[in-house]
């Protein structure tokens, strides 16, 4: 028997790991071998992860990503006390809502400080010598939203289609290291997120949704994980500088 998405030894670091995609993709990937390092603000949240996670090795480090300049200093941390990294989920971000006559600079920067700089800083980082070992797989989690776009998602939708433009140029940059880069580009899947957008925009902004609501069901969180698994596993090792779409059809 083989396991494609064996994970054994592998050192993994997932942002956004205390709530949500991030949390469920830390467990799932523990249960496939990773050791897992945990980040996000709620140190406390972090412990709930840690404490479901299967294996050893796995390591807590709480930080606010939106301290961009900071994230060096965490990456070299990381490395120095856990080791190189095998792959980085950047599963950190933010999706308020907002109209576009009050989507303002302020507004605009905030959205893109965890949605998209800390997502280059971290591949920055995460890719300087020493701190990733060979075939290292780095992942940021993407929105259908940012092709389909939305009203009062002006920033949001934006975020991500810079997380995903970005991904294209860093995954060329970064073949000559073996590394590969790519994005995760999920539909509605049921989260805190999710349960805000709904009571935001209400049931009916999401109707479009026919294909996953009515035949495949609700977008879960480990739906994310499994696509995630994958593509950090040595199976994707052909794929890099793409978006794979995990949105049960909506964007069909
Ligand atoms: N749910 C969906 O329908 C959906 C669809 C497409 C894409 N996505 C994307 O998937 C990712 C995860 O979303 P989710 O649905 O799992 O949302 P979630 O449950 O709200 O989780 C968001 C995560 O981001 C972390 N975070 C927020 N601000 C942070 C900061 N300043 N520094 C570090 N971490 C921070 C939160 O942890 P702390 O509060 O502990 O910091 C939390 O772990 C997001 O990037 C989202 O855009 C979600």
């Amino acid at each position: 028997m083989i396991n494609p998405l064996d994970l054994t030894g592998k050192h993994i670091l997932v942002t956004g790991a205390s709530s949500g995609i991030g949390k469920a993709t830390a467990i799932y990937i523990s249960k496939l071998g990773a050791k897992v390092t945990l980040v996000a603000r709620n140190e406390k949240k972090l412990e709930d992860t840690l404490s479901k996670l299967e294996g050893e090795g796995h390591s807590v480090y709480p930080f606010d990503l939106k301290q961009v300049e900071e994230i060096e200093g965490l990456i070299n941390n990381i490395v120095s006390q856990k080791g190189a990294l095998n792959g980085l989920v950047h599963c950190s971000g933010i999706a308020t809502m907002r109209p576009l006559s009050m989507t303002r600079t302020a507004f605009l920067h905030d959205m893109m400080l965890l949605n998209f700089y800390a997502y280059v800083e971290l591949i920055r980082c995460s890719s300087k010598k020493n701190n990733f070992t060979e075939g290292a797989s780095f992942i940021g989690i993407s929105s259908a939203r940012s092709i389909s776009g939305d009203k009062s998602q002006t920033a949001y939708c934006s975020s991500k289609a810079a997380m995903d433009a970005a991904t294209r140029c860093m995954a060329k940059e970064l073949a000559t290291k073996k590394i590969r880069v790519n994005t995760v580009i999920a539909g509605f899947i049921k989260t805190a997120m999710y349960d805000m957008f709904v009571g935001n925009a209400g049931e009916e902004a999401v109707n479009s949704y026919i294909l996953g609501r009515q035949y495949l069901g609700m977008g879960e969180t480990v739906d994310v994980a499994n696509a995630v698994a994958y593509l950090l596993s040595d199976a994707a090792k052909f794929i890099t500088g793409t978006g794979l779409i995990v949105d049960g059809g909506f964007l069909s």
